[in-house]
């Protein structure tokens, strides 16, 4: 098939990207090639979708049999895809589970659960599945709706406080790391390679036509078990001080919105949907290969050595506490 993805350099859509050509597509980008393409059989449109008449302009002077959207994020982003893929056989737009929220009438939470996002980022995304669904049952645009979790891969060091990797440089030189509460919460991670199978496996399916996919692991991790695995790869373990989410959240709740609200709690997703569906999509990365992946590419990029003190004031605050109430 010729596939247009709209993105095609970054985190998950590298690997789409990557395993799209595998299996003998023809794959066109759609970006500001800010970023090399992942290969040289790829071919780069040029432009920035938010100047949405001349994406569309460029997108519609091709002919693609499907395309995979993996940067649209509001209403507007979709109503733009809609125009701009109006001819295309399939499209794939890329939610999140972050839609869903932080709290469950049940687990693990299916497709069908409402949604309740909690932070603008969900909630964008949210109202963009409306409107592609709306446009779906309205005129029959082929659109399927993948709803990742979070993903991991070379290029993303994220933790239970955020996307940085300044603590693989902390674990290395043996300095405790935060996590929230008791590093309890459960979480979904998912490798950008293992993604890549879910949405190049539902690519052309007639069934996944109209349907919404949590693109899950199967299994969930503690955010203090998935610590200690790129402790391993690091080779060295370091203590993990609990911090409250609501500390986190009045020293800088932008820094750590992310940690104080989804990723403090508890999400557990089924996977069954997808994997009934979708057989391709089989996650094999393991946690402790894919994070030395992690490590050697932050170590390569010398990515993450511009950390502030902030992380070690918390900590030794948070440590003073107990001495300062028993004495
Ligand atoms: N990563 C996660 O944990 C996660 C979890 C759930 C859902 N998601 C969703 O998955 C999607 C992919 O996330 P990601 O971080 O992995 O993305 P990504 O693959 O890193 O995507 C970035 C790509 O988009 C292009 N791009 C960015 N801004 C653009 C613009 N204005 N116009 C044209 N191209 C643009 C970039 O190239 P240029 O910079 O060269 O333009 C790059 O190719 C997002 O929709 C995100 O909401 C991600």
């Amino acid at each position: 098939m010729k596939v247009a993805v709209v993105g095609g350099t970054g985190n998950i859509s590298t690997s789409i990207v990557r395993l799209l050509l595998d299996k003998g597509h023809e794959v066109t980008c759609v970006n500001r090639a800010m970023t090399a393409a992942p290969a040289d059989d790829v071919e780069t449109l040029v432009v920035d979708r938010r100047d949405q008449e001349r994406f569309e302009a460029v997108v519609q002077s091709r002919s693609f049999d499907a395309a995979i959207d993996v940067i649209a994020f509001t209403p507007d982003d979709v109503r733009s895809s809609i125009r701009a893929f109006r001819d295309v056989r399939h499209v794939i737009h890329t939610s999140t589970v972050t839609v869903l929220g932080e709290q469950f009438d049940w687990m693990p939470v299916t497709e069908d659960h409402p949604v309740r996002p909690s932070v603008p980022y969900a909630a964008n995304k949210a109202a963009a599945e409306r409107v592609l669904l709306e446009e779906h049952y309205r005129s029959g645009f082929p659109v399927t709706i993948i709803r990742p979790s979070t993903t991991y891969g070379p290029r993303r060091a994220l933790r239970q406080i955020g996307i940085d990797s300044t603590w693989v440089h902390r674990i290395r030189a043996g300095q405790p790391i935060i996590k929230v509460g008791d590093g309890s919460a459960t979480h979904h991670l998912l490798h950008v390679d293992d993604a890549a199978a879910g949405f190049v496996g539902a690519l052309g399916r007639e069934r996944c036509v109209g349907q919404t996919y949590h693109l899950v692991h199967p299994h969930h991790t503690t955010w203090e078990e998935y610590h200690r695995a790129l402790m391993r790869a690091v080779g060295r373990e370091v203590d993990q001080v609990g911090v409250p989410a609501d500390v986190l959240q009045s020293i800088d709740p932008q820094r750590f919105l992310f940690a104080t609200s989804i990723f403090a709690h508890n999400m557990l997703f089924s996977a069954a949907k997808i994997l009934r569906d979708v057989p391709e999509f089989s996650p094999r990365v393991t946690l402790d290969a894919g994070l030395a992946e992690t490590v050697a590419y932050v170590d390569e990029h010398g990515l993450g050595r511009d950390a502030d003190d902030l992380e070690d004031r918390i900590i030794d605050a948070q440590r003073s506490v107990a001495g300062a109430v028993v004495r």
